[in-house]
Order: structure tokens, then sequence, then C-alpha cells
């Protein structure tokens, strides 16, 4: 029987990339979201393409009955989860209406603890699976731009080091992969400096290579981890004028 590999987020153009590279060397997928026709077009896709059994499953990470639901009906333990679940949301409407700030952060990072926690604990159990969370360099400094969806972000990237702390004596594998900027439909119409910003595919290959080779922490393009290094650096008294 093939490994397997759940996809928490498998319309999400780097979730589908990552969900390809996997199929690619023999995993199979299950994909979760909340649009089913367009799960149904990609698990097609994978299955015809690669030659691996793809099927999919409904969640809606804001209806804490359907991740229950999905959980009660998903018997087997898959080998990986990924969860590239994301909302990038209104930085000025969440400064103004308190349900939008919620539903960033909801989305990012607080129900995501629902499904990984049990996956979590099952791999701490069976003592081997790996989880991989696509956070954001977004996390790594709050900027005035996006700092309702950065400080999710954080949050999520301090989850998943802690799990990575207390899974790592139990042979499960845990990386959190920090994108800058990806042209997909989240940044749709955004202007993106050509330079820094990958595709998809190119993320999904920095992610297994990150993988097969143990990583912890992966800033795809690599070049982001000295950008923010730089970024952290700043003394606040500076960067608190600063616009960038
Ligand atoms: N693109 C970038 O520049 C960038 C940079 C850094 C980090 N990231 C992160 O990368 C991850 C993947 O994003 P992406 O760039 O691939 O964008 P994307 O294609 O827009 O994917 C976002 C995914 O989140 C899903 N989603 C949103 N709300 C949901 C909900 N309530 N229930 C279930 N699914 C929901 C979307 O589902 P639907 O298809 O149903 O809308 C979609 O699958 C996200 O965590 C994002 O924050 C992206």
């Amino acid at each position: 029987m093939n490994k397997n590999v759940l996809i928490i987020g498998g319309t999400s153009d780097i979730g589908f990339a990552i969900a390809s590279e996997f199929a690619h060397i023999g995993f199979d997928i299950t994909l979760l979201g909340r649009e089913r026709d367009a799960l149904k077009v990609n698990a097609n896709d994978l299955s015809i393409r690669h030659n691996i059994n793809a099927n999919y499953y409904f969640l809606d990470i804001l209806d804490l009955s359907s991740i229950d639901e999905f959980l009660n009906n998903y018997k087997q333990v898959p080998d990986g989860v990924i969860y590239s679940i994301g909302y990038l949301g209104d930085q000025a409407k969440a400064q103004n209406e308190f349900d939008e700030a919620k539903k960033i952060v909801d989305i990012n990072f607080t129900n995501s603890m629902k499904i990984l926690n049990h996956f979590a604990n099952q791999f701490e159990q069976k003592q081997s699976g790996f989880i991989i969370g696509i956070s954001s360099v977004a996390g790594d400094r709050g900027r005035q731009s996006n700092y309702i969806y950065g400080s999710a972000k954080a949050a999520f990237s301090t989850y998943l080091s802690g799990l990575r702390n207390r899974l790592s004596g139990k042979n499960v594998q845990v990386i959190t992969v920090k994108p800058g900027f990806v042209r997909t439909k989240m940044t749709a119409g955004l202007p993106l400096p050509e330079k820094l910003t990958s595709t998809p595919k190119m993320v999904a290959k920095d992610v297994i290579k990150g993988w097969k080779k143990h990583k912890d922490i992966i800033y795809t393009k690599s070049i982001w981890r000295w950008i923010m290094l730089a970024i952290k650096i700043v003394p606040e008294k500076i960067f608190k004028k600063t616009n960038i």
C-alpha cells in the first residue's frame, strides 16, 4: 500500500503544488477543503497524472463541526499532514471590524489546532509521521500593512515550533514553511517584485527538498531568510518609524 498524505487546503495553489510533488514520488493523496467541485478536479488530476489514489473530503475550517465530522469519518492514520489553508484578509477592515480580525486569526491559526492537535497525538502514539505547516515571513515581525495576518502566522509558527520540540524525540518531523511572496489566488492583483516572488511549484520543490533533508524551517525563496534576519535586527526605535 502507498503512503498517504493529507492536504488540509486541497484547493490552495501552494497546497496542490505540494500534493503534486508527493504524488510524483508515489504517495496517495487526500485533499480537504470547502469547494467540492474544485477538490474533485484536483483529485482526478493527481490520480490520472501520477497513477496514485486521490480522494477528497469536505472541511470548512471556520465550521468546527465540519472538522469533527471529517475526523469521525476518516478512519485511517495518514503518514503526513500538510496545513496550507490561509486567509490574507483585509488589514484596514480588520482594524475596524473585530469579526474580520477574528476570521484572519481563526483561519490561519486558532482552528488549525483543532485538526493538527488530533494528528500530532496520533503521530506521537505511533512514533512516526510528519506535519508541514505553511506559515509566512509575515509572522517574523509585525508591520503596519498586515500585522493581523502577521500575528496569526507568528502564532502558527510558534505553535509548530512547540510541536517540533514536543515530538522531536518521537520520530515525528514538524516543518515550518515560511514563503515570501508567491503568485497564487491569494496574491492575485497585488504588485509583487519579480525577483522576490516564487511560483507554487518552486515552493513545493523547496518543501520536498527540505522534507527529504529533515529541515525544521524552510524559507522560500531562500533569500527571505536573510531579508527577514535583516528586518528582525532593526532596533524597534527605528523600525516603528519605517513603512516597509
Ligand atoms: N501567496 C503568498 O504570497 C503566500 C505567502 C506566504 C504564505 N502563504 C500561505 O500559503 C498558504 C497557501 O496559500 P496560497 O498562496 O496557496 O493561496 P490560495 O490558493 O488562495 O489558498 C488558500 C487556501 O485556503 C483555503 N481556505 C480559506 N478559508 C477557508 C475555510 N474557511 N475553510 C477551508 N479552506 C479555506 C482556500 O480554500 P477555497 O479554495 O475554498 O477558497 C484555499 O484552499 C496559506 O497559508 C497562505 O497564508 C501564501
